[in-house]
């Protein structure tokens, strides 16, 4: 499957299951090498000579630390380019930026803020472009996501023969924001086998285009997925609590009415007790996290894999580049 995968990765909606199986698969055999044999460099070096862009008009700390250091271990050069560093549509065009920039590098991991904007890098370049967060989506991010998902819950279940006897029947809810974190996981969960209860505010509903595709997928693979503005409704039954920071980067200036509207959603020992979550129930949440949407009693506590979550990054994004930037013959 990973012979076959797309181009480039803008959202895991272009992926099918076994490609995104095959990607995680491929994540954790990194893991593997890396951290119980030693393996400290690809021994075939398959980025040598090759310069992969990181263009970030965004902050991060996971994404880019991840991606340097897995170009390193591929044998590349990671260039990083920084919103003050480039003309990235400023002076510009980005059609133009796209151009010229693939011209040169081999690969490029872009975080964006509109959707269009990774889109339009993706037309116009001559090389693979990898979604490093836009405005929609976060494919890199739901990739660690399942890995971490797959190395908890297959534990708990020895007697799963692959990655989708894991999955299969796993209740996944979120409770926090419609973002792209969570537009992600409804490209990619439903697919998989996952089960989704998926709870926003009123005000903040999931965009009907991303529905749609989630329900299409869910049909296929004989899943569900449901859609609440009940935290205690939406967490019943669920495996797996998911949030993400209530004031995602760009919208700084919305932080007070924001903060009003998602009183009630701050996810709790107590929200998950009244709500009747299992009683092993699993906390994910992608980082970086502020104080509100969880409690520190959550955050903090043995059922929380937040820490192993960000670790998976790592992994996860060398197994993108690994499979998807090493220039084919
Ligand atoms: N989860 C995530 O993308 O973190 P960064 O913004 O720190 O890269
Ligand atoms: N929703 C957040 C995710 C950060 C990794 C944001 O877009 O800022």
């Amino acid at each position: 499957a990973l012979k076959t995968l797309p181009r480039h990765m803008i959202s895991l909606s272009d992926y099918s299951a076994e490609q995104i199986a095959a990607l995680v698969e491929s994540a954790a055999e990194f893991k593997r090498k890396t951290k119980v044999e030693g393996q400290t460099f690809h021994p075939d070096a398959p980025l040598r000579g090759q310069t992969v862009a990181l263009l970030f008009s965004k902050r991060s700390t996971r994404t880019r630390v991840a991606s340097e250091s897995s170009i390193a271990y591929l044998g590349g050069h990671a260039m990083f380019l920084g919103k003050e560093d480039i003309q990235l549509g400023v002076n510009e065009s980005l059609r133009d930026s796209a151009q010229v920039i693939s011209s040169m590098v081999d690969g490029i991991f872009a975080r964006v803020g509109a959707h269009s904007d990774i889109t339009t890098l993706a037309e116009h370049s001559t090389v693979p472009v990898i979604n490093a967060l836009c405005d929609e989506n976060h494919p890199t991010q739901i990739l660690a996501d399942l890995l971490t998902i797959w190395e908890v819950y297959g534990e708990r279940r020895p007697e799963a023969r692959n990655m989708f006897d894991v999955f299969r029947g796993l209740r996944v809810a979120w409770v926090g924001d419609a973002n792209n974190i969570v537009y992600e996981m409804l490209a990619a969960m439903p697919k998989c086998g996952f089960d989704m209860r998926v709870c926003t505010p009123a005000k903040y509903p999931i965009p009907e285009g991303v529905r749609a595709q989630a329900k299409g997928d869910a049909e296929k693979a004989e899943v569900s997925v449901e859609y609440f503005t009940d935290p205690l409704e939406a967490v019943r039954d669920a495996d797996i609590i998911v949030t993400d920071t209530w004031v995602s980067m760009g919208q700084e200036a919305e932080k007070a009415q924001r903060l009003r509207d998602f009183q009630g959603y701050q996810v709790s020992r107590e929200m998950a007790e009244q709500g009747g979550a299992k009683k092993d129930w699993t906390f994910m949440h992608c980082l970086p996290r502020k104080p509100e949407e969880v409690t520190d009693e959550v955050f903090y506590s043995d059922r929380s894999v937040v820490f192993q979550e960000a670790e998976n990054r790592k992994w996860t994004i060398l197994a993108a580049f690994a499979a998807l930037l090493p220039k084919k013959n």
